[in-house]
């Protein structure tokens, strides 16, 4: 039994029920990031190519910074840990990963598997991780070397056979491997065969996706046919079918981010006469990048809402802009960044409260203690996909149609 979690779960329930743009709720999900350092220099990341960015570029983030979220975490269901760089190059990665546990808050990470060696692939199954989610991007080395030099792409091949031997070796279910491919001009050719390099590697499932422009350089740079690219995820989904493949197609609206370094409040538009959304996000979600820097969501890092230095995270997540964006959605005037955000939900008060009584169930069901590999497999890893943020929350809400 767990009261806190509870009472946390139902609370944001009520603030999503009573349309509250101020949540008396602390967040049911965290995205934190660890230090923005990186090995690779992705052509479509937004770390170094990034037009209006106010995230904390190469900055550490101090394992002593994570007791200060102790309140947070203690309510919250998932930490997404990881932001705008690679988590493996932070030395103290596993012990922040442990802290979190501590509080029975599941974990799951993107890497980009570089330095998946040995002894991190046994702290991956000894601390319980929910999801892994693994960036390829290509089938190839040639591929890869494009998107993410400097290469290497048959090491993290091998070190993520090795990483499924283990798990398969201990009977784990934790984590579930996800493969993630963002597509681009540069690598939509090799989409087609990323579940029979998913299947070869024992992967659990493939994550097909569109990628963002986070700068006018960067759409130049790596858009591609939107035609090819269409055909390209029927063909992968068909293969994937044929191979029984999971696959995850996420159809982002690449503009988002750059809608967003224009928007301002006036600029919203009727989504549907009489309708209204909610964002998960904005609801269920919080976004802390560097030590404490709060953000709106994963697309629009052009605005920092304010500082954990100001004041509590409730606070901070009750400021003007946040509420604003809150109360446009509930409106049904979609702000320009959300319109095709798969985040947005049509606000449904029966499918909510069918949700809320799910949800509130398992918080109350929630074992408390931390599960560790002597407790491996007795929390199942469900059906979840593994999802961070650029994705959708690990939760609910519809994946895209074609
Ligand atoms: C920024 S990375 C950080 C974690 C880790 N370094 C990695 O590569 O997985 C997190 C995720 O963002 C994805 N990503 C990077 N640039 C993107 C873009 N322009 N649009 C959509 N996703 C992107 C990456 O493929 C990766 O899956
Ligand atoms: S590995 Fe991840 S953080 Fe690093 S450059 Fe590539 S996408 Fe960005
Ligand atoms: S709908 Fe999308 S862009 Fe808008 S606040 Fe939510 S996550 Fe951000």
């Amino acid at each position: 039994m767990d009261w806190i979690r509870t009472w946390n779960t139902f609370q944001a329930y009520c603030d999503l029920l009573l349309r509250r743009t101020r949540p008396r709720a602390y967040p049911l999900e965290l995205s934190l990031g660890t230090g923005s350092y990186c090995n690779l220099r992705c052509i479509m990341c937004p770390r170094e190519d990034h037009e209006g960015n106010r995230m904390p570029f190469n900055q550490p983030v101090r394992t002593d910074y994570f007791r200060r979220l102790a309140p947070y975490l203690r309510r919250a269901n998932e930490v997404s840990l990881y932001g705008l760089g690679e988590p493996f190059l932070d030395r103290d990665y596993f012990k922040k990963v442990e802290f979190i546990r501590s509080f029975g808050t599941e974990v799951i990470l993107s890497t980009n598997g570089v330095l998946m060696d040995e002894e991190r692939r046994r702290d991956i199954l000894r601390t319980g991780l929910r999801g892994l989610g693994i960036s390829l991007d290509a089938v190839t080395e040639e591929t890869y070397s494009i998107i993410r030099p400097p290469g290497g792409f048959n090491r993290i091949v091998e070190n993520l056979k090795a990483l499924v031997a283990l798990r398969n070796e201990r009977h784990s279910q934790r984590p579930l491997i996800a493969l993630s491919f963002a597509m681009m001009r540069q690598n939509l050719h090799e989409v087609p065969a990323f579940p029979e390099l998913v299947k070869s590697i024992g992967a659990d499932e493939a994550i097909i996706h569109t990628s963002l422009y986070m700068s006018h350089a960067m759409k130049e740079r790596i858009e591609p046919d939107t035609e090819l690219q269409r055909k390209a995820v029927v063909k992968t989904i068909e293969n994937a079918r044929k191979l029984n493949v999971k696959v995850t197609y996420w159809n982002l609206d690449p503009m988002t981010y750059l809608r967003s370094l224009e928007y301002t409040g006036a600029e919203s538009v009727p989504q549907q006469a009489g309708a209204s959304y909610y964002c998960h996000h904005l609801w269920r979600n919080a976004m802390l990048q560097g030590e404490g820097e709060l953000f709106p969501c994963c697309y629009m890092t052009n605005h920092r809402v304010g500082t954990l230095a100001e004041g509590d995270l409730r606070v901070l997540r009750r400021k003007p802009f946040m509420a604003e964006l809150r109360q446009l959605h509930f409106e049904g005037r979609i702000p320009g960044p959300c319109r095709n955000c798969p985040q947005l939900i049509p606000y449904n008060r029966g499918q909510l409260v069918r949700e809320a009584w799910s949800e509130i169930r398992s918080a109350w069901k929630h074992p408390r203690s931390r599960e560790t590999d002597n407790q491996r497999g007795e929390t199942p890893v469900g059906d979840a996909p593994v999802a961070g943020c650029s994705g959708q929350d690990t939760n609910s809400g519809p994946v895209n149609a074609l």
